[in-house]
């Protein structure tokens, strides 16, 4: 027979959970939950997040942890606050005003991929981004252009497409004509379809054109070729997030915390040379 819990209860929500990188996440804290912690995941979209929210405050949730960006933040931290419910927020909901964050230097990231392609001779490189494009994937976008710009370069494209592998295949056709011999795609998914895409009209990655990713989820190394992509610390955001709430529970008054991770280039088959 079930008994009722009496542990805490934290929910997470995230945008969805096609995208690789938050099911990499949810798979982090469900390993390293401390096992008198609950956890509960629920999907929002910008149309049902308040309901959501509603709902998990609703069934007596302690905690919640934010993955994704909350439209109408001010009054939906308002709401969480006179609830005495504390909130985290990580990756996508950089902006949210909550006490606690976990961010990764998502400028790095973007400074990274734009080294090294340019390292590798690469001067006609184009940018894929998302037709949504969230404040992390902004920082992305934007340590990437500057240092561009460091080499007296700028993207010959900068092409917005869905964030999902159908995105890069769509636009597989609009980045050979740009010209482009290299491509620094916002994250994983698009950069997968788009091999596939370049592929489908018989372009060689990388001796024609180089990709790189972003995320190293563990489709990366499987791809033929393997996805040169900067790597999110995955696990280490699930576990700082967790270490981060649980102490904000034992005392609501503690001061602010900010978790700052670091990226990695990962060095895989999909970059080469400028041809
Ligand atoms: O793959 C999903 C993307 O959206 C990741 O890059 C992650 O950071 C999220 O914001």
């Amino acid at each position: 027979e079930l008994k009722g819990s009496k542990s805490p209860l934290i929910g997470v929500i995230i945008p969805s959970f096609r995208l690789p990188f938050f099911a990499d996440l949810i798979q982090s804290m469900q390993m390293h939950v401390p096992e008198h912690i609950d956890l509960v995941f629920m999907g929002a979209t910008d149309e049902n997040l308040e309901k959501s929210i509603y709902a998990l405050v609703d069934r007596g949730v302690d905690a919640l942890i934010f993955g994704r960006p909350i439209p109408k933040h001010a009054a939906v931290s308002q709401f969480l606050n006179k609830c005495g419910i504390p909130f985290l927020s990580l990756d996508q909901s950089v902006d949210l005003g909550a006490k606690d964050r976990v961010m990764v230097q998502e400028k790095q990231g973007g400074h990274l991929s734009a080294e090294h392609l340019v390292a590798l001779g690469h001067k006609k490189i184009a940018l894929l981004m998302a037709d949504t494009m969230t404040d992390n994937m902004h920082q992305r976008e934007r340590g990437f252009v500057e240092t561009l710009t460091q080499h007296h370069l700028k993207p010959v494209a900068r092409l917005q497409t869905a964030l999902s592998k159908h995105g890069g295949l769509d636009v597989a056709d609009a980045v050979i004509a740009s010209g482009a011999t290299a491509v620094f795609a916002l994250n994983d998914e698009i950069a997968i379809g788009l091999i596939r895409g370049l592929y489908n009209q018989g372009v060689r990655v990388p001796a024609d054109i180089s990709v790189v990713g972003y995320d190293d989820t563990d489709y990366a190394e499987f791809t033929v070729p393997a996805l040169t992509t900067v790597r999110q610390p995955v696990q280490q955001i699930g576990i700082a997030a967790l270490n981060l709430i649980i102490k904000r529970l034992e005392n609501l008054n503690r001061p602010q915390q900010m978790n700052m991770l670091d990226l990695q280039l990962i060095e895989r088959e999909s970059t080469g040379p400028a041809p």
